[in-house]
């Protein structure tokens, strides 16, 4: 072998060198360079293609087909394009199987089309007995074990499916390359060939790639590349809901989550979030207290809790989960310099409630509360919601989308809304009663 033939690719970023090195000098990861041969009959786009104008390229809503499942059409911006490539990421066990099969089974729910699930990482018994679970039994749907992506290609050539799901792209590999699946090379160059029989067939493709200890898709730069959409499916394992997130998406926004709830019998969409993440107490407690999030064109009522105790060993403890610690330590210091509140030798927890993160300074003023109320021993009503950022010096900034936060909280029956006083001048339509405030230490008042 020619010395040109033989590259060393850094397995995190693509980087190609020479020769090896113990540490990628792009990306900096250590031990990430591993050998591979050249590509033979590298990947080429077949089809002779001839420049059109633009005015004269037809795309139309359309060409979206409904997967069946609400969610997961407004994630991928209204339902799936045909010809678009997409890819799923997600930690083990999250659910990512589960749902691309039921989501094949409602795209195909009432057609004589077929799709094809390539199952590279179980049987075909492991497959139909997921399907038992779901409830899905359809001879629509084509199970393939297979894991030379030669044959996956062939097969998708000769039945044309509606729609291809392969799962995962870890495990599937090409002969004309002597590197292990997994690899990057291996898993750009099949993702690539995925890609163009895609594209030259107009059939949506969904590939489950599997995710890193440090939550990046393996290959993951490469891959991103090369697809449409990259949607990372989240959730905890304790808990039953799960949230489909769009990183990437070409054909529409990518702040659109959607909400799943894993049962018995598969993935629920969940309808209403907000109900999922509130405790379900009645009565009013210290350190909890009701704010309203954005996740997209929605709004999601939250409830953040905060636990303010006295330090037993010298240095206090800050702890908080589902909000950004530096946040919240921001706002305890706005808390003791503006509020007057003595915090220095007291250990703050502060939760969401459900296991949301929300990273939306709009929750500045919840968070605040709720670590007042917490050390002050008072309580903010059960009906009342309070939205609004929070600056270094105490005052309550205007947030975004008032009206669409407001609504929501009015459809689960609160009554009032502590809102940032800038807020209040644009004319907002909302039954619930509305306070503004301008300064943190007005609201700190209200719940002396
Ligand atoms: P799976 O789709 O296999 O996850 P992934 O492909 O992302 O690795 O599902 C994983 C988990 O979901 C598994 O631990 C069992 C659970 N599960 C249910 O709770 N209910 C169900 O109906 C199904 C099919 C799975
Ligand atoms: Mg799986």
């Amino acid at each position: 072998m020619s010395r040109d033939t033989v590259k060393f690719r850094c397995q995190a970023c693509g980087y190609v060198t020479t020769k090896w090195m113990g540490r990628c000098p792009d990306c900096g990861t250590w031990n990430s360079i591993i050998e591979e041969s050249s590509i033979k009959g590298h990947t080429k786009s077949v089809q002779d293609i001839e420049p059109i104008p633009l005015s004269d390229v037809s795309f139309s809503e359309d060409t979206r087909v409904s997967t069946g499942i609400k969610e997961l059409d407004r994630v991928l911006g209204g339902g799936i394009v045909s010809g678009s490539v997409v890819l799923i990421g997600g930690d083990p066990g999250v659910g990512k199987s589960t749902l691309l099969l039921q989501t094949m089974a409602g795209l195909l729910r009432d057609s004589s089309a077929r799709g094809l699930y390539v199952s590279a990482e179980e049987s075909a018994q492991q497959v139909k007995l997921r399907s038992n679970r779901l409830g899905i039994d359809t001879k629509n749907i084509l199970v393939l074990p297979e894991t030379r992506i030669e044959k996956v290609l062939d097969y998708i050539e000769r039945i044309k499916p509606a729609l291809v799901v392969v799962d995962s792209i870890q495990t599937i590999y090409t002969e004309t390359l002597s590197s292990a699946p997994g690899t990057v090379a291996q898993v750009r160059e099949c993702s690539a060939k995925l890609t163009v029989s895609a594209k030259r067939y107009n059939i949506p493709l969904f590939i489950i790639g599997h995710v890193t200890k440090e939550g990046a898709i393996a290959g993951p730069r490469v891959l991103e590349h090369i697809v449409d959409t990259v949607l990372y499916f989240e959730g905890d394992k304790s808990q039953a809901f799960r949230i489909l997130r769009a990183v990437k998406n070409r054909f529409g926004s990518t702040n659109e989550i959607g909400v799943f709830e894993m049962t018995d019998s598969g993935l629920k969409e969940v309808k209403n979030p907000s109900e999922l993440f509130l405790s379900g107490q009645e009565t009013p407690s210290p350190g909890t207290v009701l704010t309203a999030t954005l996740e997209g064109t929605r709004s999601i009522i939250i409830e953040i809790q905060a636990l303010v105790t006295p330090t037993t060993f010298g240095m206090p403890r800050r702890t908080s989960i589902g909000v950004d610690v530096q946040r919240s330590n921001l706002l305890i210091a706005v808390l003791e310099k503006i509020g007057g509140l003595h915090l220095g030798l007291s250990d703050i927890y502060v939760n969401v409630v459900g296991g949301l993160r929300v990273f939306e300074p709009a929750v500045d003023l919840a968070v605040a509360m709720a670590i007042a109320t917490s050390f002050r021993n008072a309580t903010v009503d059960r009906d009342t919601i309070l939205i609004g950022e929070i600056g270094l010096s105490g005052e309550v900034r205007a947030v975004s989308q008032i009206e669409t936060r407001l609504k929501e909280a009015e459809k689960i029956g609160l009554k009032k809304a502590v809102i940032p006083q800038t807020n209040l001048s644009s004319r907002i339509s909302t039954t619930m009663q509305l306070s503004g405030v301008k300064n943190i230490r007005e609201v700190l008042e209200m719940t002396r």
